[in-house]
């Protein structure tokens, strides 16, 4: 009965051995250990046995039944292991390939050089100021010297809601509106940028387009500190080696008047397609407020002057982005777009 144990002892741990997955384990279980199997059989058949075989074969029965079972575990824990190494393999997830990135927005480049002139001024002490863009034709012409028969109106046409009102064609009726909202002869450095609009549409010029206004008021603000702000602002958005030049002009609203240009960005003074050969381009406008545009807004001329200045935010970021078609600003081509980021 010992060696008949023993094989099949022996039997059992050899399929053990050679068992690949948890169900072919199973089966193996029910087969040596089940209710069937050998050993079960081998104890219910002990009643045939001599009773002092019995204990014997008992204690061997369940000697083999404790190696089978141990082992069992063993090769249970092994597979299961494996099981889950092969699941886990399976599931696998490739960390290192690149992700879906969120489409980002950013700044339009009219935006960037409007936040730019904003900055170089603000750094210079000025206060930011608006207006509104539906303005009425006192604002945006009377006060500024343009009565309602002046010709220099010729060159502003724009949309008018009411004979009255309009959208504004410059962004300088916010001189005369922050004189009016200040004490009487108080100083002011201010610069007012905005949207502006007028009956204009080709390559350098938009219906819809955007300005930055400049005032700066006080007991003795000379033609000399125009000069000197403007030329810093010139070198800090067009780089230190830019210079520039007042060129004689004439806007009703100031006295005298005058073109800023700067020497060419493209060329360096040389001459070229850009600068047309002249080697210079025209930047903003700009004067010595007129007498009479500081008395409507109840300011004293006698004690009071100053200059003001204005300029085309677009027509700056052409110069520094290099851009020949204003109207691209405004398609929304976003190749175009894009470049800006
Ligand atoms: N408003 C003028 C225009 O749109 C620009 C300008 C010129 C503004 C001279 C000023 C200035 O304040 O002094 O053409």
């Amino acid at each position: 009965m010992k060696e008949k144990l023993m094989a099949l002892q022996e039997q059992a741990l050899a399929e053990l051995k050679k068992t690949k997955t948890l169900d072919a384990l199973q089966d193996l279980k029910v087969k040596y250990l089940g209710k069937k199997g050998p050993l079960t059989e081998i104890l219910r058949g002990m009643g045939s046995l001599p009773a002092e075989e019995r204990p014997k074969v008992g204690q061997i029965v369940n000697e083999v039944k404790g190696v089978l079972s141990q082992t069992m575990e063993d090769v249970s824990a092994i597979l299961s292991r494996e099981a889950l190494k092969a699941k886990m393999a399976s599931e696998k997830v490739d960390i290192t390939m690149p992700g879906r990135t969120h489409l980002k927005g950013h700044l339009h480049p009219v935006t960037l050089t409007m936040r730019e002139i904003k900055k170089i001024f603000m750094r210079m002490g000025f206060e930011v100021i608006e207006g509104p863009e539906i303005e009425n034709d006192y604002y945006n012409f009377e006060a500024l010297n343009l009565p309602k028969d002046h010709p220099a109106r010729d060159m502003q046409d724009t949309f008018y809601i009411t004979d009255e009102y309009l959208l504004r064609t410059q962004t300088s009726p916010i001189q005369a509106r922050t004189m009016q909202s200040r004490e009487p002869n108080s100083p002011i450095r201010m610069i007012a940028p905005g949207t502006v609009y007028r009956n204009d549409y080709d390559a350098t010029h938009s219906p819809m387009f955007h300005q930055v206004e400049g005032l700066v008021l006080g007991e003795d603000v000379s033609l000399a500190d125009l000069k000197g702000t403007l030329e810093t602002f010139c070198k800090e958005m067009f780089g230190e080696s830019v210079e520039i030049r007042l060129r004689p002009s004439y806007f009703p609203f100031t006295e005298p008047s005058a073109e800023i240009d700067i020497s060419c960005v493209i060329c360096g003074g040389k001459g070229c397609r850009v600068c047309k050969n002249s080697g210079w381009l025209e930047i903003l406008g700009s004067g010595e407020v007129h007498p009479h545009v500081l008395e409507m807004s109840g300011y004293d001329p006698k004690r009071v002057k100053g200059y003001a200045f204005g300029m085309g935010v677009e027509r700056i970021a052409m110069l520094k982005y290099g851009i020949d078609d204003l109207r691209l600003f405004f398609e929304n081509d976003l190749r175009f777009i894009r470049q800006f980021k």
